[in-house]
């Protein structure tokens, strides 16, 4: 049920202090753009409207946002960052007329989950105030705004850390930078905020003391404190890190508490799906949208992205597995190696230090040691031995080898593609296979090998003689 509400989310700055060319709000964390996370919260409280105000980098950031939410948000334009109070003047047409209230976040403070919003709501709501903002307590706050009170605890004011007096830096309790406003008091409050400040800008928290003016009697602001690993916003990369580290623990307790085992340091991104009783080993790292089945194991130092991983199959430590899919219980490494477009079927083996690129191995069949198996089709239960190589590039195009069901392609062969080997065909040690190999064959293609009797004593006899001068 969406509620009479709008949710405004600022991402027009440049972020200076990030010294980037990407747009501060398209830096990644757990592998998403920052402002998805403003957006999600946001989403959260059920709005009749998104509207996401950009400017610096608008292009992309538009791009982005559209790519992931579709017609969900929509956009207002800054077109000069000349301040939060401008930023969200941008939006104010976009804001539906029967939205009575306006959320107002910022999108460099993204560990805020929807339910905080929601709390935010309610507690303007139920104070009867004209707006409710965020606050928490910093031991340094340096560069955020302080919540000013008069004698009787009331905020009466934001003021920016340029704007402190040194007395006023020394309150600790910090503007996290959202605020949940009346639509009404919000539109006569933006016209009244000026730039007589010392950067020069619109400032968003002049709303506070607007409100405080308005009703001197009363109490129009409200705050809700909250915790300051959650609402310390982003402005550098340090800053950027620590929130990271906090978003990742987020998520491994989420998946944890669902039923499965996540070591302490391992990466699990956003957009990964586990089903249960999937065990991730340490510094194992998920990423994009890998996808694991109930009974997985991923052990330690695995590197999966884009993977999809089946029912109780086990990966080995330190497998890489990108844009791939492994089946029901396979067994993957150690050192495993799995490119694009691969499939390892049901069952199916891939031992320490086996590349497979765009290759599908059916069930059961085995590729175990020191192989590189490119532009493969392994047939059911076939085995690949160990040192086998596809050669599937001529220097010019990629050639696809076939190997059926039940065939056995011994050590240190060659594959020289396009090439096939027929179903249950053998192939000889090192051979170096250029023709089809029939269905039940033997091919060995290489040189016949000849025992010298004796000749090797001989040799020994005439290494021992000196040498004629
Ligand atoms: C702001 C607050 C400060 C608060 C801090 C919390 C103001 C004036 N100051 O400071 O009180 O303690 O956040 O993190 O609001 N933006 C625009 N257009 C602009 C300027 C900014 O869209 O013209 C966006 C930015 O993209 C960013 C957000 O607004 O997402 C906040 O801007 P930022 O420059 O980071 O403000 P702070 O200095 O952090
Ligand atoms: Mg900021």
């Amino acid at each position: 049920m969406t509620h009479p509400r709008t949710v405004v989310v600022l991402a027009a700055g440049q972020g200076t202090r990030m010294k980037s060319a990407l747009p501060k709000v398209l830096h990644p964390i757990a592998g998403v753009a920052m402002v998805t996370f403003a957006i999600d919260a946001a989403l959260a409280l059920d709005p009749e409207q998104i509207i996401v105000v950009v400017g610096h980098g608008r292009e992309q950031v538009e791009a982005q946002v559209r790519a992931r939410f579709g017609d969900r948000v929509t956009f207002a334009l800054q077109a000069s960052q000349r301040g939060t109070a401008d930023a969200v003047r941008a939006a104010l047409p976009a804001i539906p007329a029967s939205s009575r209230e306006v959320i107002i976040t910022y999108g460099d403070c993204p560990l805020v989950p929807g339910a905080f919003l929601q709390r935010l709501v309610e507690a303007r709501v139920s104070g009867s105030a004209l707006v409710s903002v965020a606050t928490t307590e910093l031991d340094d706050p340096t560069g955020y705004g302080r919540m000013l009170r008069d004698g009787r605890g009331r905020i009466t004011a934001i003021r920016e850390h340029k704007d402190c007096t040194a007395q006023e830096r020394e309150i600790r309790v910090i503007n996290a930078g959202l605020y949940a406003v009346d639509r009404a008091f919000l539109e006569r409050a933006l016209s009244a905020i000026d730039s007589s400040n010392a950067q020069g800008e619109f400032y968003l928290t002049d709303l506070v003391s607007l409100a405080d003016r308005e009703q001197p009697e009363a109490t129009p602001v409200v705050e809700l404190r909250g915790r300051q690993e959650i609402l310390r916003g982003i402005n550098d990369r340090a800053e950027l890190a620590d929130a990271e580290a906090h978003m990742l623990e987020a998520i491994n307790d989420r998946w944890r508490r669902a039923g499965n085992s996540i070591a302490r340091g391992a990466r699990i991104e956003r957009d990964v799906e586990l089903a249960q009783d999937v065990t991730v080993g340490q510094g194992a790292v998920l990423r994009g949208k890998t996808k694991l089945e109930s009974n997985v194991t991923v052990d330690v130092g695995c590197v999966l992205e884009d993977a999809i991983v089946r029912e109780r199959a086990l990966l080995k430590p330190y497998t890489i597995v990108t844009k791939s899919e492994v089946g029901v219980g396979a067994q993957l490494g150690p050192f495993a190696h799995v490119r694009p477009e691969s499939v390892v079927g049901e069952g199916a083996h891939v031992g320490n230090f086996v590349e497979l690129k765009k290759t599908r191995m059916a069930k059961g069949s085995k590729a175990n040691h020191l192989a590189y198996v490119g532009d493969g089709e392994i047939g059911e239960a076939a085995n690949i031995g160990a040192g086998t190589i596809f050669c599937n590039y001529d220097g010019y195009q990629k050639h696809t080898t076939t190997v059926g069901a039940g065939a056995f392609v011994g050590s240190n062969s060659s594959l020289v593609a396009p090439v096939t080997i027929g179903e249950g065909a053998y192939v000889g040690s090192g051979s170096v296979v250029t023709k089809d190999v029939p269905k039940d064959a033997l091919a060995v293609g290489r040189a016949r090998q000849e025992n010298k009797e004796g000749y090797a004593a001989k040799l020994r006899a005439l290494k021992k003689k000196p040498a004629a001068k």
